[in-house]
């Protein structure tokens, strides 16, 4: 059985995450969405926020679970028996970081493989902080991520 991780810090899921993972689908038997926890960003949501929105995004799809995790990201995967971990690439600007990455997570952990994947071209341009900003100064988040979290993005900027 084929497993994968999808790691981010997801703040929050947008269509482009989603459209990732629904890719992901058709490539692994099993996919473990996972927030991490010790990112250096300071999140909107709070992890368990974040877990529900990407369980209620994912709920159609059945070999998906979402997860957190903390501490390096392949001693994660291998405590998930996970081979593969799964990456967005937008565009060319991706790409520096993601492989100064992937060659890092090889150097710790070879037996793990990177695996790229490239979300629609719709949502090349999307990030979860230009949607945040967007929410922030009352802008229409509805093309950008699920309905339920443009509620909720609502919810957070009105109190
Ligand atoms: N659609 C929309 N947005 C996307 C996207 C897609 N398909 N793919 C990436 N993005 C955006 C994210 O929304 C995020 O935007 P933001 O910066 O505005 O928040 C940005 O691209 C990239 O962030 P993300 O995918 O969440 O990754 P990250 O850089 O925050 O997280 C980790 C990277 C968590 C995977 C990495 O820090 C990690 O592995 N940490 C664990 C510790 C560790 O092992 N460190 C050693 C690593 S070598």
């Amino acid at each position: 059985m084929k497993r994968a991780i999808y790691p981010g810090t997801f703040d929050p899921f947008t269509n482009g995450h989603l459209d990732i993972v629904q890719r992901a689908t058709a490539l692994f038997d099993k996919i473990i969405v996972t927030i991490a926890k010790n990112s250096s960003k300071d999140p909107l949501f709070t992890t368990e926020e974040r877990i529900d929105m990407i369980r209620e995004s994912t709920a159609y799809l059945q070999s998906v679970q979402v997860d957190s995790f903390e501490g390096l990201l392949v001693n994660y995967a291998k405590q998930k028996n996970a081979s593969v971990v799964i990456r967005g690439l937008r565009m060319i600007s991706d790409f520096e970081y993601e492989f100064q990455m992937a060659l890092m997570n090889r150097k710790i952990a070879d037996d793990i493989e990177t695996v790229f994947l490239m979300p629609d071209e719709r949502y090349t341009y999307l990030s979860s902080s230009i949607v945040r900003e967007i929410a922030q100064l009352g802008g229409d988040c509805s093309p950008f991520v699920p309905l339920h979290i443009e509620k909720r993005l609502k919810e957070k900027y009105s109190t």
